[in-house]
């Protein structure tokens, strides 16, 4: 046995281990390729042989080398690409299967009646002031009641008693303050004034199934010339027959706030009114307050009341959300309970 057929029996013996499955290659270079590997161990028996015998035993060896490094490379390679396309076989995501709906949230439901209002009567052109510069919830004694024609010592006042923070500064009571602080910036040269303010106020009431010391209102004024109770009607009933329907029919009762005059309480029917239905028939019930701005109002806020003219009037929200749903306690909407919110959910998910 020459040692040429040595190194080819390395050569095929090599070629057998790289064909196993799984085979750590690692190892194969080492007992073959390494310092103490089988090829070198061919060759550091060569000393005794003639020049030309070492020459021609060396050209094997170098190509025995080459052959299975070759092989050792390639196998690396199929490895890798066999880990790769495992790997992506065991991520594969079925994007059939169905999927976790994630739960949304929804308007709470006193927000839906506001951008309901806030809809109305921006069809109608009115601008919507609900920004805490022109219409903050920390307002000053001066314009929640002395601007709105209640000095100090109006008994009206007890009506409205409210959190202090200093004597002079309180939370709101009411949204005619912002009233004031629109009318103070709008300049006529434009036109007349047409707002409505949402928001939230505050009154010193002792919480129960009708009161709440937090509650909202939307204000609204309209100031410009000839302005009259006629529409205040209108406007009044456009409003009621979008938030409660076509048919239904508003009444106006005579009434008192300070900073209106007339005054008047406004009612709506509890059901539709057809030509059938007898007056006397009618169920009212009571939903806001409004009038006439008084021609105090419009002088202290810079306005001539022998040029102008306006009306007022303050909704409740709170109270429409109770009529419309039949809620029958006002403290459900401050609660944050989410099986009842979730009445009021109309993606219904
Ligand atoms: N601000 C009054 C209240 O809170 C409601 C109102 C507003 C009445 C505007 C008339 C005009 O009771």
């Amino acid at each position: 046995m020459t040692l040429i057929d040595d190194l080819n029996q390395i050569a095929q013996a090599a070629q057998a281990d790289l064909d196993q499955e799984g085979v750590d290659l690692e190892q194969v270079r080492v007992a073959y390729l390494g310092k103490k590997g089988k090829i070198t161990q061919v060759l550091k028996s060569m000393k005794d042989l003639s020049v030309d015998e070492k020459k021609a035993v060396g050209q094997v060896g170098n190509q025995v080398r080459e052959a299975i490094q070759t092989s050792l490379d390639e196998k690396k390679e199929a490895q890798a690409a066999a880990a790769l396309n495992a790997k992506l076989a065991a991520e594969t995501i079925d994007v059939t299967l169905p999927g976790t709906k994630p739960k949304l949230g929804n308007r709470h439901v006193l927000q839906q009646i506001m951008d309901e209002i806030e809809g109305h009567f921006l069809g109608l052109g009115y601008q919507v002031i609900d920004d805490p510069v022109d219409s903050p919830e920390v307002e000053t004694d001066e314009y929640n009641f002395e601007r709105e024609n209640l000095p100090k010592d109006h008994p009206a006042r007890d009506m409205q008693d409210t959190f202090y923070i200093t004597p002079e500064i309180l939370l709101r009571t009411q949204t005619s303050p912002v009233q004031s602080r629109a009318l103070e910036k709008h300049d006529f040269s434009k036109g007349p004034l047409k707002m409505i303010a949402p928001g939230k106020v505050y009154r010193r009431d002792t919480d129960d199934a009708t009161h709440s010391h937090q509650f909202h209102q939307v204000e609204g004024l309209v100031v410009g010339k000839n302005i009259t109770m006629a529409d205040l009607k209108g406007t009044l009933l456009s409003i009621m027959q979008e938030l409660f329907g076509e048919k239904h029919q508003i009444r106006l009762r005579p009434s008192y706030f300070p900073f209106t005059e007339p005054s008047v309480e406004v009612d709506v029917s509890w059901d539709e009114v057809t030509e059938d239905t007898k007056p006397e028939d009618i169920r009212w019930i009571e939903v806001l307050g409004a009038g006439m701005t008084h021609p105090n109002v419009l002088k202290m806020d810079g306005v001539d009341p022998e040029e102008y003219s306006a009306f007022a009037f303050g909704l409740g929200p709170d109270r429409f959300a109770m009529l419309k749903y039949g809620v029958e306690d006002i403290r459900q909407f401050y609660l944050n309970d989410v099986r009842f919110l979730d009445q009021f959910n109309k993606r219904g998910n």
